[in-house]
């Protein structure tokens, strides 16, 4: 779209709200939330959001955060509204989290992120002294693309996606989406020179996949046919990410084949070095190039400042010092720019307060998970090494795929895992994966 043009497109996302809006609260549906919301109210979020998202591509362009400032502002002043006129029983922001993973409040998302924190800063402390000491090997090499393609598609086939009911795409910046039953997109990348960055991105999509194909056709278009929350959804991409694609297993059936393929890169790296190579520890400035164990140390941060933002107690103006601040604690480093730093993500942009949380509840219920499958079946990787997946995607089909919402998130996590959602399983998995390796 041309610049230009954000002012029609933002009149015109206001009408298309307001019209689904007047949809979704027909008095045949009983769409509570939707119901609380007056038209006018959501309009306005439309207009705002479209105009913001623009901002915020400029303001991170240009690195100036002091453009953006006073559209924030109103983003979340339009969601205090919202959270107002939703409704709540314990602080505003239950109502916006309840958009995301409903049943889960605030408190209880403090609780856990908390406890995961108080573990997670000294683990990351400890492995970062470790992991200084030897750079890269594999960011030297050279991995051809075409060949990067045939083999994601190998990949993602061997992991169960059916290709008849999806597609792989190239794109800028990758995602799964459900377009209808028997048609689930991914768009993935590939880098010449960052095997892993392209590679683990997709095996993420193709989580999110599984689990679209996974629900029920027979009740697609109603509530059952339909994934439980973010959080879950982002469980199923985490588990095949992490457990399955990070392990060590499915290196031992894939490494062999891909050191066929990419002879020049990989000859000379056995599989341990390319392992370690591409499950290194070390803690950046950006969310979404995150290692898995700095990675929750990042929502963490967000979680808290969106809150912040929501109560008032942080005003928008001051989000880059608060932002910065909370990096130095946390992860020990300082972004230098707004870019690299609170303008990074399109979130609060785009209206979406109350989602970052859903990104870590899906580590968490992963690890749940995923101890549970294999006192379930029994250990995995053998059967990784073998290539066979198919167990592990039949587990989860039966378990979590094939309910739709018929559970809320905290209720199937409890009674396919035998607890509710907790972050020991996470904590036990990265301590045992990250901090016992020799060497
Ligand atoms: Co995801």
């Amino acid at each position: 779209m041309p610049r230009a043009g954000v002012h029609h497109r933002s009149e015109q996302t206001a009408l298309l709200a307001g019209l689904i809006h007047d949809r979704g609260t027909d008095p045949r549906r009983d769409y509570d939330r939707e119901r609380r919301l007056p038209r006018r109210l959501v309009e306005e979020f439309a207009r705002v959001i479209a105009l913001a998202s623009q901002a915020w591509a400029d303001a991170r362009t240009n690195n100036d955060f002091k453009s953006f400032a006073p559209l924030l502002e109103r983003v979340f002043a339009l969601a205090r509204e919202e959270a107002d006129a939703v409704g709540y029983a314990g602080e505003r922001y239950d109502a916006l989290l309840d958009n995301y993973e409903p049943g889960m409040t605030t408190d209880s998302v403090s609780k856990l992120f908390t406890q995961l924190e108080t573990q997670l800063v000294p683990m990351v402390a400890a492995l970062c002294d470790k992991s200084e000491i030897a750079p890269n090997p594999l960011l030297a090499r050279e991995f051809p693309v075409d060949r990067q393609r045939a083999f994601m598609e190998t990949v993602a086939t061997a992991l169960g996606f059916d290709m008849e009911s999806g597609r792989l795409d190239v794109v800028q910046h990758p995602f799964c989406t459900m377009i209808g039953h028997g048609d689930v997109r991914i768009g993935l990348r590939y880098f010449l020179n960052n095997f892993a960055g392209g590679f683990f991105a997709l095996v993420h999509e193709v989580g999110h996949g599984l689990y679209d194909q996974g629900l029920d056709p027979e009740h697609y278009g109603t509530p059952m046919g339909d994934a439980v929350s973010l959080g879950i959804h982002e469980s199923q991409s985490r588990l095949w990410e992490n457990y399955v694609g990070r392990s060590v297993g499915f290196w031992r059936h894939f490494y062999p084949q891909l050191q066929i393929e990419f002879h020049d890169a990989l000859h000379d790296i056995s599989l341990e070095t390319f392992r370690r190579s591409v499950n290194r520890v070390s803690p950046g400035l950006i969310r979404v190039q995150a290692d898995e164990v700095t990675y929750n140390l990042h929502i963490i941060i967000r979680f808290e400042l969106e809150r912040a933002l929501l109560s008032g107690d942080l005003r928008a103006p001051d989000l880059p010092a608060a932002w910065n601040e909370l990096y130095e604690r946390r992860l020990g480093i300082r972004p230098k720019d707004d870019t690299t730093g609170c303008l990074q993500d399109i979130h609060w942009a785009d209206g979406l307060i109350g989602y970052f949380p859903t990104y870590t509840l899906g580590n968490v219920y992963a690890a749940q998970l995923f101890a549970a499958a294999e006192r379930a079946i029994g250990p995995l990787q053998e059967a990784f090494a073998k290539g066979n997946f198919h167990t592990l995607r039949n587990w989860l089909g039966e378990k979590v795929h094939r309910h739709g919402k018929r559970y809320k998130s905290a209720e199937i996590i409890e009674r396919v895992t035998g607890s509710a959602p907790d972050p020991s399983s996470l904590i036990e998995s990265l301590s045992r994966r990250y901090t016992s390796t020799p060497g």
